[in-house]
């Protein structure tokens, strides 16, 4: 489950087949497939997690706590989860279940300083030798990259990788230190280096190829991102929900340059499980949904879309969800500003996505997946007049980092203060 290598379904299968009185996988089991943000998998979850309830009468303490956590979960109090796998490692630091999953939920719901300070918390309990020491590593690297902290998890992620180069949650604190300082030749050549270790038999691979995708974007090779989409990102290489938000917000980049991706949009929407439940189930994800509807040419879709996630977000059995604040504070403003350009109104969008900025870690994911938020503004900026407003938030960009072919191309788009002056 650390190493992402296959999937561990069938681990936890044969668990429960060589000790059916066993809770535990039937508890993991209702974790994983929550943690792949699928509605769809939802009664399979509740399922288990029932199974493993009527199993825990006799269970060790620790093993009811991680049911009890996943049961909030499943009632999409994520928050609470987190908090109870906090209590369960304060007693025990080196339970690597309660650690690797609270980060991911962490991620999911935004909790940037949680990345750090929980696997920070639990580190210095972990002895060297313990195999699992770099994954917990990789965590700690992950969480030191999303707080800003660059060299230092550039070198927690490298010394994770010497102790084992089968760390792809390594690799990936790495290329995401590459990615926010702008060197996209670097972190290029960092996936290269080690991709007979991520790209093969690994569910991450698809994530990491994102990763390449977006150096080659930086350097503006829109024909080189098209090649990573076509053999990596699309057709059956989209297994779930997860992966295809990684393609749309390629395709959204591209987009956003000017390329013409109706057709491959519309391909991954056509493999999309946006049935009813869906909608308002995750803002992060309902955001995707829209920029594939709208880089399709699908406004009324979006629209329609926008409208019955704002229902369900907002409706007050969503009010316990930690989606509904997600919601509330990121996704529906700026999936808002998405329809707005989508309709053309591009001045509007920029306008309503400038202070979705300031909120924007609510969304959840990464700094380098939520960039969309300002690469999609600097375009609106550039098409609907509002010059000053995408050259102040370029600004932020060139301070941040060097002068990159992307943000060149942005800085073009959007003229000089002199220029705008005259
Ligand atoms: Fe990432």
């Amino acid at each position: 489950m650390m190493s992402f290598y296959d999937t561990p379904l069938a681990d936890l299968d044969a668990a429960m087949q060589a000790d059916p009185a066993w809770a535990l996988p039937h508890t993991m089991k209702a974790g994983f497939l929550l943690s792949l943000t699928e509605p769809g998998l939802r009664d399979e979850a509740a399922a288990h997690l029932s199974h493993a309830r009527a199993l825990a009468t006799t269970a060790p303490a620790r093993e009811r706590q991680h049911l009890e956590a996943v049961q909030l979960l499943l009632e999409g109090r994520w928050q609470a989860a987190c908090n109870g796998w906090d209590q369960l490692l304060t007693e025990h630091p080196r339970d690597a279940l309660a650690l690797q999953w609270a980060q991911l939920w962490d991620f999911y719901r935004g909790d940037t300083p949680a990345l750090r300070q929980r696997p920070a918390r639990a580190l210095p309990e972990w002895d060297e030798s313990d195999p699992l020491h770099p994954y917990v590593l990789a965590l700690y690297a992950f969480g030191l990259e999303e707080n800003n902290l660059y060299p230092e998890a550039e070198e927690a992620g490298r010394r994770a990788l010497a102790a084992n180069p089968r760390v792809p949650w390594a690799v990936h604190a790495v290329a995401h230190v590459m990615e926010m300082q702008g060197r996209f030749e670097d972190g290029a050549t960092w996936l290269r280096q080690h991709q007979p270790h991520w790209a093969v038999d690994n569910g991450f691979a698809c994530h990491l190829w994102w990763h390449k995708a977006l150096f080659r974007l930086e350097a503006l090779d829109v024909a080189g991102v098209m090649r990573l989409i076509d053999h990596h990102l699309s057709g059956p290489a989209l297994q779930i929900t997860l992966q295809r938000l990684d393609a749309t917000a390629l395709l959204w980049r591209l987009h956003l340059l000017g390329e013409d991706v109706a057709a491959p949009c519309a391909a991954l929407l056509a493999g999309w499980d946006l049935s009813a439940p869906a909608a308002g189930y995750y803002a992060f994800n309902d955001v995707h949904a829209v920029l594939a509807m709208l880089g399709a040419g699908q406004q009324q879709r979006a629209e329609h879309w926008v409208a019955r996630c704002a229902e369900q977000a907002l409706s007050a059995t969503d009010a316990g969800r930690s989606n509904h604040a997600m919601a509330r504070g990121v996704g529906l403003p700026l999936m808002r500003g998405l329809l707005a350009l989508g309709r053309g109104d591009a001045g509007s969008a920029a306008d309503q996505l400038f202070p979705v900025r300031a909120a924007a870690r609510g969304l959840g994911g990464s700094h380098a997946q939520r960039d969309l938020i300002d690469l999609t503004l600097l375009a609106a900026a550039a098409r609907g007049g509002r010059s000053t407003l995408g050259r102040a938030v370029l600004n932020e960009r060139r301070m941040a980092k060097p002068l990159t072919p992307l943000t060149r191309h942005w800085l073009e788009a959007l003229g000089s203060r002199s220029e705008a002056r005259a």
